[in-house]
């Protein structure tokens, strides 16, 4: 019995989809704790590539129940199309798949807002336009809509009417569009759609109190990435929940000492999606080995993301902040074929030299990196299954991470695939 939560340790896209798959093969309930649809975990199975945005990627291993906890915004349309994918490809989630009556509903009027919203910010945070920040800002006015709410036939017309109507004055007020939103359109379609949501609605704080009585296993799923973080990140270029591991017992109701450890999956070098300080960023050649041989493209909206070098001052940050006792360190085969291979060890500020991390986007921006270099390797190592067939350079940089993260390496990712990953 393990209960155990696996973090993104930068911005988001380190692999957490592949590894989560991996770990949930030994879990017996996943369970997602914040975000909603702008999460994008892809798993590849064989010939078949699932990029999941809503469902846990847990619920690809068919031993495994997977659940919403009530901390993650829910959007069904991404749910119901994401159960459709499951479907053809015949995998079954019925009674191994919930979703908390207590997470807040992301309606149809929340992405229309954030459109707005970042279409008129002079500086753009890059959202993934999913509605993300304008459903959390909901929750937190006190004005949202959870499951449980759409579920409660009195009570839902009377909240989205209020809802609709003052989003309606919104945007009058903002944009000069008027009745913006149709009560009617947007009432009669969720209700149809919460027909397919109904069955998978359970407790899952309940759900999480039972397994541990069971003494089953528990893998809490995080979505994004640390620095990403509404309080740890680089704000305000981050998404709007807890994405590091406090987030979890906040996200699902479980109390923190419950909890035994946290897997920080942490990407060999550095990528990131969207706007933001990002001082290892790199426009040279190097910087389009990593996009290419990584295919850096975001899995939800098919931007390509920003690349560059491991940034050691990040890996220490999210250790301290997540609480992480392992590592899984992944895409370290696109580091092949460079000669050297940097890692950012403190930032020129002004005239100092920084040496730890802070989540301050306007320092950040004029930050230098200060690197050490480290020998490459030549070889292809993605087909390598044991550690010790892995290059020494490659070891040398395992190494290398480890000793400035004080933190074991438990997984080495080299491929996409569930066989391409070395057990330390
Ligand atoms: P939002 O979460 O859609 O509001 O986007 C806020 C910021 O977080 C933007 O820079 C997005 O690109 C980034 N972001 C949101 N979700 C993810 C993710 O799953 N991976 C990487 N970046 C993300």
């Amino acid at each position: 019995m393990s209960v155990r939560i696996a973090v993104g340790a930068q911005w988001g896209d380190e692999g957490k989809g592949k590894i989560i798959d991996l770990l949930s093969s030994g879990a017996d309930l996943v369970v997602r704790y914040q975000g909603g649809a702008n999460a994008g975990h892809t798993v590849k199975i064989d010939d078949k590539k699932f990029i999941l945005h809503m469902i846990p990627s847990g619920v690809l291993n068919k031993n495994t129940v997977s659940a919403i906890g009530n901390g993650v915004v829910f959007d069904y349309d991404s749910f119901i199309s994401e159960l459709d994918i499951l479907k053809n490809a015949g995998i079954r989630p019925e009674g191994r798949l919930f979703i908390s009556p207590y997470a807040h509903v992301v309606m149809p009027y929340h992405k229309e807002i954030d459109r707005a919203v970042e279409n008129n910010r002079k500086t753009k945070i890059g959202t993934t336009f999913k509605g993300i920040g304008p459903a959390y800002q909901d929750k937190i006015t006190r004005c949202g809509i959870r499951v449980v709410d759409i579920l409660d036939k009195e009570y839902f017309p009377v909240v989205l009417k209020s809802n609709i109507d003052s989003k309606n004055q919104l945007f009058e007020a903002l944009y000069g569009e008027k009745n913006k939103f149709d009560f009617n359109a947007i009432y009669a379609a969720c209700l149809d759609k919460f027909e397919t949501v109904k069955p998978y609605v359970k407790d899952v704080s309940i759900m999480i109190e039972e397994a541990l009585e069971n003494k089953k296993s528990i893998l809490f799923e995080g979505a994004q990435g640390t620095l990403l973080d509404i309080d740890h990140g680089t704000y305000p270029f981050v998404t709007s929940s807890n994405t590091t591991s406090g987030g979890v017992c906040t996200g699902t109701g479980i109390s923190p000492t419950k909890i035994d450890s946290v897997i920080g999956v942490m990407k060999a070098y550095t990528t990131r999606v969207g706007n933001g300080p990002f001082v290892t960023e790199l426009f040279d050649d190097a910087g389009k080995h990593l996009s290419e041989k990584g295919f850096e493209v975001g899995a939800t909206t098919g931007r390509p993301r920003r690349c560059g070098y491991f940034d050691a001052l990040i890996a220490r940050y999210s250790v301290r902040v997540n609480g992480i006792s392992s590592l899984a360190l992944t895409k370290i085969d696109v580091l092949g074929g460079l000669e050297k291979i940097k890692v950012c060890v403190g930032y020129k500020y002004k005239n100092e030299i920084l040496k730890e991390f802070l989540p301050v986007s306007n320092v950040l921006e004029k930050c230098v990196p200060v690197y050490e270099e480290l020998d490459g390797w030549q070889e292809d190592i993605s087909e390598i299954k044991e550690y010790n067939d892995l290059p020494a350079n490659v070891k040398k940089y395992i190494d290398y991470i480890e000793k400035i993260t004080k933190v074991p390496v438990e997984i080495v990712s080299v491929g996409p695939e569930r066989n391409q990953s070395i057990f330390k």
